[in-house]
């Protein structure tokens, strides 16, 4: 009896560690007695050698908002707040309350940054805000500066995560398997919608973005309830822009979903605002006209909201360099937006205007069009040339660079190539458009042409992207390692056999690529454990929406490993299916 009652003591601790790591797990981020909550866990942004930014978000104004950080807990400093300008939520939303219509939410942001931090120094933090008298805090977190050279790093290469199925399964894979992870490069489409709240917050299905990165999710799959991985509280988190962080034209009532693909080019807007601009802005503002042409194409804003990114010399975020240890990342916005290649006479697609439109061209999509020019002499071009030549590129062990829109893949969204769209304009004897096609000529592919050769010569160690939604990975002539891992669900599959691409039958197949990678190379077959065709053939690609896929650079070895996880056999094992050196 005796020794009964020394082992049930014994094991209290166990019990409590137990029962508080469930608490810490599954609690929102508040004190447990409070009416109020934080919508978020703190998150790490841009870490300097001495530096690092912390950021959360309510859903109140509050006051005194401040982050607690120090070995003791013993230091304060007061954050910075703001109201995210553009987030709304609408018939569309999954969440708790019903929206009718287009609506406003508030949400407010602080930031604060520790400074005099030593490299290689943990420091507990947590963040705290005041609300009705009453202190709403986060649990406890530990936070760092950029680490030194020649630190052992992992970070997680993920993609794509539009509140996709398999995310939350995928963080929390990524935890169980690798455990403490540095920094996550995410290269693109983070929300699909991104002037909705709730994706970012507290999608009701249990996958929004930052419950998924911070192990707050609760996505089931089959059954299987999945929390994602308790990453960016302690680990900082560097994006780049994807389609999916433009928003288009504002509207205060059409549906977010229209909102979003409602994007036209800049220069279009431009055009239209020339000829409105007596009645628009007859006192000549240049505030009023950047904003009306924004408001009247297309914009980032809550994306560089959220964040806490490097500027670049144009004062904003679409692309931007970092020195993190032995890494130096070079992060780009190569993306356009995405059109249908359906090529039904109706609809507004990649390579044609939807017949209902024609003589509207304000309702125009103007095919793919690119957001920000990555052309041999764009304002971001320069910036490359320039950053590749900088000291902080050439001392750095390995060199990254990360953009959304893919260089090699077997994937759909490579064609057509990468370049304005020019539109060919039929009409009939009475001057009526019959019709408006476009065409993109591969010889002007601005990835292929321009971007690529300048990465070679730089002899950068990985280009890494997505939005194909799979894994495959390729290696050019010139010894330059490209990655696509962006496989967390909603695969297009891999266009290679009888998976043609849809391209319009009159369309040049040499131009517009029907199989393999359009730009020549031969996607690798994963070296260590690839998955096979139903002829037991290795495949070189994963593109399933059972499968799930993440990669992990290892700075210590020089290495990145891709490793799966099947989501219809929960107990399985993760399998790492291959590795190679960069
Ligand atoms: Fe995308």
């Amino acid at each position: 009896m005796l020794l009964r009652n020394f082992h049930f003591f014994k094991i209290i601790p166990t019990l409590l560690f137990i029962l508080t790591f469930f608490l810490v797990i599954q609690m929102p981020s508040t004190n447990s007695n409070s009416s109020y909550s934080l919508l978020t866990d703190p998150f790490l942004q841009f870490p300097t050698t001495s530096s690092v930014k912390v950021v959360w978000f309510t859903e109140f104004a509050g006051v005194d908002h401040k982050i607690i950080y120090g070995q003791n807990l013993d230091k304060e400093i007061i954050a910075n707040t703001t109201l995210l300008s553009r987030t709304r939520e609408d018939q569309g939303s999954n969440v708790k309350e019903d929206y009718y219509q287009t609506t406003r939410r508030n949400i407010w942001r602080h930031e604060g940054e520790i400074i005099g931090l030593n490299q290689g120094e943990k420091v507990p933090y947590k963040v705290a805000s005041l609300i009705d008298n009453e202190q709403v805090e986060s649990n406890i977190f530990s936070l760092s500066s950029s680490p030194k050279k020649k630190t052992p790093l992992k970070i997680l290469l993920t993609s794509d995560h539009q509140l996709k199925p398999m995310v939350a399964a995928n963080l929390q894979k990524v935890v169980e398997t690798i455990g403490k992870i540095d920094a996550i490069f995410l290269a693109g489409d983070l929300v699909d919608i991104p002037d909705r709240s709730s994706e970012w917050f507290d999608d009701r299905r249990g996958g929004a973005f930052f419950p998924c990165l911070q192990g707050l999710a609760n996505y089931s799959i089959d059954n299987t309830v999945y929390e994602g991985g308790q990453l960016i509280q302690f680990a900082p988190l560097f994006p780049a822009i994807g389609n999916h962080e433009v928003m288009g034209k504002w509207s205060d009532n059409k549906r977010l979903s229209q909102q979003f693909v409602n994007a036209i080019p800049k220069q279009v807007a431009k055009n239209i605002y020339l000829q409105k601009a007596d009645s628009i802005n007859p006192d000549a503002d240049p505030d009023i006209e950047s904003n009306w042409i924004k408001n009247n194409s297309f914009n980032t804003d809550t994306y560089e909201e959220i964040f806490s990114l490097p500027q670049n010399e144009s004062d904003n975020s679409h692309y931007y360099a970092i020195t993190f240890g032995d890494i130096r990342l070079v992060v780009l916005q190569v993306t356009n937006i995405w059109r249908s290649p359906n090529l039904r006479n109706s609809v507004e697609g990649r390579y044609q205007e939807s017949d209902r439109e024609l003589n509207k061209p304000e309702n125009w999509g103007y095919g793919q069009h690119i957001f920000e020019s990555i052309e041999k002499g764009s304002e971001q071009y320069q910036w490359l040339e320039k950053e590749l030549k900088s000291e902080a590129f050439k001392e750095a062990k390995y060199t990254i660079v990360m953009f959304h829109h893919p260089a090699h893949t077997l994937g759909g969204n490579i064609v057509p190539p990468y370049t304005n769209p020019i539109p060919n304009t039929n009409y009939d004897s009475d001057g009526n458009i019959t019709e408006i096609r476009y065409q993109y000529p591969k010889k002007n592919d601005y990835i292929i042409r321009d971007l690529i050769p300048l990465l070679e010569t730089a002899k950068v160690n990985l280009v890494f992207y997505g939005h194909s939604h799979l894994w495959n990975r390729f290696l050019s002539v010139n010894g330059l390692n490209f990655l696509e891992s962006s496989n967390v669900g909603n695969s297009y599959g891999a266009h290679l056999g009888d998976n043609k691409r849809q391209i319009p039958p009159d369309y040049s197949p040499s131009n517009y690529v029907e199989l393999g990678d359009p730009n020549g190379l031969k996607a690798i077959i994963p070296n260590l454990s690839p998955l096979t065709d139903e002829n037991n053939n290795p495949l070189p690609y994963i593109a399933s929406n059972n499968i799930t896929v993440f990669s992990i650079l290892d700075t210590e070895k020089g290495t990145v490993s891709s490793y799966y996880f099947d989501t219809r056999q929960p107990n399985s094992d993760v399998i790492k299916f291959d590795e190679f050196t960069i």
